[in-house]
């Protein structure tokens, strides 16, 4: 959420981070701004714009030379979308300049006492606090003058700061907001996520929380905000600068929705051992005498990741018969929760950062729990704090609405789910049956994608829906709540997701011929009771859009995916409804890639 981007070195600053900014433009695009300057100019040169980088980039004049610089893409939370709010904020003098992400909890109450001091404030954001607080320090460094400013701050950042009289520098610190360094040749670089990094370096130093770091063109350091120094040993990202672009597709989402054979290809790779009918995950650092005693499993995530988290519930609890559970970090964390030593907790999150999620790990590590992380993004915080997990290996996700990687983890859990059942007592024969079913996916996945014409069309069919009902039972339910998300985020068309069992109890009041519904309908054992509700709906004159595994009589229309083992089938269901999302906000013209008010990676609370 917001995306910092900056560098120091002798190249052309602004062109570098202007294509940064477009690379971290999915955290965040209500407003963007740079600042720049060089060894022998005389101070800082600034622009900013509300709306889109492109729109930052028109205003950026030809002559705009320099060789430091930072810059922003801004999602707001304290002040709404406007040049003054867009970052970076400037001191009354212009010589300080701060980009942030993050909040800062203490806002309003510093704000005051600046302003009673006598400080003009610009802008209603949070971080203009931050600036005046460097430019009034009387320390005699940089790094003092920051230092001492965060000494005034309460909340979550990550921060970079340039001074017009400190210009062969940046300095930049973090806490809860990522702040990662790319170290080049004879040239540094900062950034709130390595996707801004990866085309320059693939050498990074990811930063502690309390650490800070100084930036000069052929040196970096690091210490914490006491100032005592730290080691940082770069490494090399594995991600490659091309996974980032859009490969030919018009969209960042189309492209991940088609990714998706190759990326459960990754995950399971390396993984299964047919010689015990069972998956090593060896990241989990959890011993089979651990995993025994294992009483519940408690898994948390926001969005799609807790739907995928319902998912794995589910299987954990199919598969190795713990009692399992999903509920929403977000939730979780705010109702002092029973810690219990005896229960497995796990961590869902692509980004790795999303603030309520971390906040629920550290919460949980305080009370002695043991946490495991299902993770994308490698080295990330959520992957950091916890004490074990697994990568899902989906590969970048640069679309802010999650597909290949919902995919990925639902996958990771089936995995998770087998090596627990595998360890307690599912049989041989069900483990090979999984194995075999997982190993079909890839092909699987593929066929279904070969169905997106046909999916078009029917997604062109219920484009102009005022509401969508989605409806699933059992397994269907996640899978159900996960296409209605889908689909609200992008095409912004109403939609609501129940249990089909709770029909009856209320939304059939909905049901008319105006509210198409999407009916998940498994081959499993709930394929009558299935039926039923479609028969309900069909009394009603309501439209039905299923997905299943044979025609319905009673759908006006049926996407038929192909049948997998039951406990795996989840995961295909969902692929056919992220194309209809896909294709029904395609022909209502919307952005899909950047929804409104959204943000990848939400880092505040
Ligand atoms: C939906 C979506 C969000 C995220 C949620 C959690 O398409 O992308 O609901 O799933 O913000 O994000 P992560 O998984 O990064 O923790």
């Amino acid at each position: 959420m917001c995306g910092i981007v900056g560098y120091i070195g002798k190249r052309d600053v602004a062109p570098l981070l202007l294509e940064g900014l477009q690379r971290l433009e999915y955290r965040g695009y209500d407003s963007a701004g740079i600042v720049i300057t060089s060894p022998k100019a005389s101070g800082l040169k600034m622009v900013k714009a509300k709306g889109r980088v492109r729109d930052l980039e028109a205003k950026v004049p030809k002559r705009f030379a320099g060789t430091t610089g930072i810059a922003h893409t801004r999602w707001a939370t304290h002040g709404a979308p406007s040049d003054e709010n867009a970052h970076p904020h400037l001191d009354s003098e212009g010589k300080v300049a701060v980009v942030h992400n993050g909040i800062i909890d203490n806002a309003t109450e510093l704000r005051a006492k600046l302003v009673a001091d006598g400080i003009e404030f610009l802008s209603e954001t949070d971080t203009e606090v931050l600036v005046h607080l460097v430019a009034r320090s009387q320390a005699v460094t940089l790094e003092e003058k920051v230092r001492e400013a965060l000494r005034h701050v309460e909340g979550t950042y990550g921060v970079a700061v340039m001074h017009a009289d400190f210009s062969d520098r940046i300095v930049v610190a973090r806490n809860g907001s990522p702040v990662v360094l790319g170290i080049g040749e004879k040239e540094m670089f900062v950034a709130s996520d390595i996707a801004a990094l990866v085309s320059h370096t693939r050498q990074i130093v990811t930063l502690e929380d309390g650490e800070m770091a100084t930036l000069k063109a052929d040196d970096f350091r690091t210490y914490t905000t006491e100032g005592s120094r730290t080691t940082a040993t770069p490494t090399t990202v594995e991600w490659e600068a091309e996974s980032y672009d859009m490969g030919g597709h018009d969209t960042y989402m189309h492209k991940e929705i088609s990714e998706q054979a190759d990326a459960v290809d990754r995950v399971l790779r390396g993984r299964i051992d047919d010689r015990f009918s069972t998956v090593h995950l060896g990241g989990l650092n959890l011993d089979a005498r651990e995993a025994r005693g294992i009483r519940r499993v408690k898994i948390l995530g926001c969005g799609t990741s807790y739907h995928a988290g319902m998912i794995g519930a589910q299987l954990i609890e199919e598969l190795a018969r713990i009692p399992a559970d999903a509920e929403p970090a977000s939730e979780f964390r705010y109702r002092n929760p029973v810690v219990d030593p005896d229960t497995l907790y796990v961590a869902v999150s692509q980004s790795g950062e999303t603030y309520d999620v971390l906040a629920a790990v550290q919460e949980l590590k305080r009370k002695g729990a043991r946490v495991l992380g299902v993770v994308n993004v490698v080295g990330s915080a959520i992957a950091r704090e916890a004490d074990g997990g697994m990568y899902v290996h989906a590969g970048p996700e640069v679309c802010v609405v999650s597909t290949k990687c919902f995919t990925n983890t639902v996958v990771a859990f089936a995995l998770l789910a087998l090596h627990l059942g595998r360890i307690r007592d599912l049989s041989v024969s069900d483990g090979k049956r999984l194995i075999a079913g997982l190993r079909k996916l890839p092909a699987q996945i593929a066929a279904i994608l070969e169905t997106e014409d046909e999916i078009k069309k029917i997604a062109e069919e219920y484009a102009g829906a005022q509401s969508m009902m989605f409806i699933g039972r059992v397994r269907g339910y996640p899978v159900a709540l996960e296409a209605s998300l889908k689909l609200k985020e992008i095409s912004y068309i109403h939609a609501e997701a129940y249990p089909a069992s709770e029909l009856k109890h209320g939304p059939l009041a909905l049901i008319e011929p105006a509210l198409p519904t999407v009916a998940i309908v498994p081959d499993d054992e709930l394929l009558e009771k299935n039926r039923a509700a479609l028969e309900e709906i069909k009394a009603r004159s309501g439209r039905i859009l299923a997905v299943a595994h044979r025609e319905q009589e009673k759908a006006d229309h049926t996407i038929v995916v192909p049948k997998n083992e039951t406990e795996l089938d989840p995961i295909l269901m969902g692929i056919p409804l992220q194309l209809l999302a896909y294709h029904t906000a395609l022909a209502m013209g919307r952005d899909i890639d950047k929804p409104r008010n959204l943000a990848k990676s939400v880092t505040v609370e």
